[in-house]
């Protein structure tokens, strides 16, 4: 039987991918963010997940203004990059989960999400980041699920309906017949609007991190033009944490959690919970 290990939320901004891949973790302001890391992976260690699904918002490296899904699941064999939010990127290919993937998509459509279906997808600066920040080195040993959730270009699923997509996804896991620890990662946030650069709600984000973990459905209650005035049109990025907390169901421990401000134009954000 699959099973969910925790659920990690996580800012992904490009600059955190920088400093991992220069291995200056200890030498930038936001060292702290790395820092939170190190109980993480002690629990990556003892939890060993092997199945990522990954929450994230594309950023028009794979769905464009003229094609945007607002739910969209891989069912790939493989992923690969195209983009790390700097410069060119080195080739990168992050190994698929298909069996699971399709589960997921006939449970999810059989519970009234129609998803889009993808059997390529490049995986976007989102989903990479996350990975190494839980695998420094580039060695990725999970299976990734990429999910993309729209926080781009109206209408965009409010986060009740998001939350409520990740409820989906958390019982469509524990319905796997086979074996898997399945870690759940939301990657976004947590408030930034690059339009604006430096739109950061410290308030509104700590506020935000307590509720993900004591009070979700407080979160719901937001319309998405709340939160565009509350935390910027990227803060929007928080669907994926809501998301991410939905599969991640009842009450949750924190492992390990951290919030740097700012983390380049971003409110900077780590958690990492477990099911009680
Ligand atoms: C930044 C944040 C993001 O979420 C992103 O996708 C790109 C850049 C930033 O703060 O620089
Ligand atoms: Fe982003």
């Amino acid at each position: 039987m699959a099973r969910i290990a925790g659920g990690l939320g996580t800012s992904h901004v490009p600059m955190i991918g920088r400093t991992l891949a220069a291995g200056k973790q200890a030498e930038v302001p936001f060292a702290p963010f790395f820092e939170a890391y190190a109980p993480v992976h002690d629990w990556l260690g003892e939890r060993k997940p092997d199945v990522a699904i990954v929450f994230y918002n594309d950023h028009g490296l794979s769905f464009a203004l003229d094609n945007m899904p607002t739910f969209a699941v891989g069912a790939a064999t493989e992923y690969r990059n195209a983009d790390e939010g700097w410069g060119p990127p080195e080739p990168r290919s992050f190994r698929g989960a298909t069996e699971l993937s399709w589960h997921l998509i006939q449970s999810l459509v059989a519970d009234e999400f129609d998803v889009s279906v993808c059997r390529e997808m490049l995986f976007d600066h989102a989903g990479i980041t996350a990975l190494d920040l839980l695998y420094p080195g580039h060695d990725v040993p999970v299976a990734v699920i990429p999910i993309v959730i729209n926080g781009v270009q109206p209408p965009l699923p409010t986060p009740l309906r998001c939350y409520k997509f990740g409820q989906a996804i958390g019982r469509a896991i524990k319905s796997f017949a086979q074996d898997a620890n399945v870690l759940v990662i939301g990657s976004g946030g947590l408030s930034h609007e690059l339009g604006e650069f430096g739109k950061i709600n410290e308030p509104f984000d700590r506020m935000t991190m307590e509720r993900i973990v004591s009070d979700p459905e407080a979160l719901t209650r937001y319309t998405n033009d709340e939160i565009v005035d509350l935390a910027g049109a990227q803060g929007l990025e928080l669907m994926t944490w809501i998301a991410m907390r939905g599969a991640v169901a009842g009450q949750v421990d924190v492992i390990s959690s951290v919030y740097q401000n700012p983390i380049s134009h971003t409110g900077g954000a780590m958690m990492l919970i477990e099911p009680r």
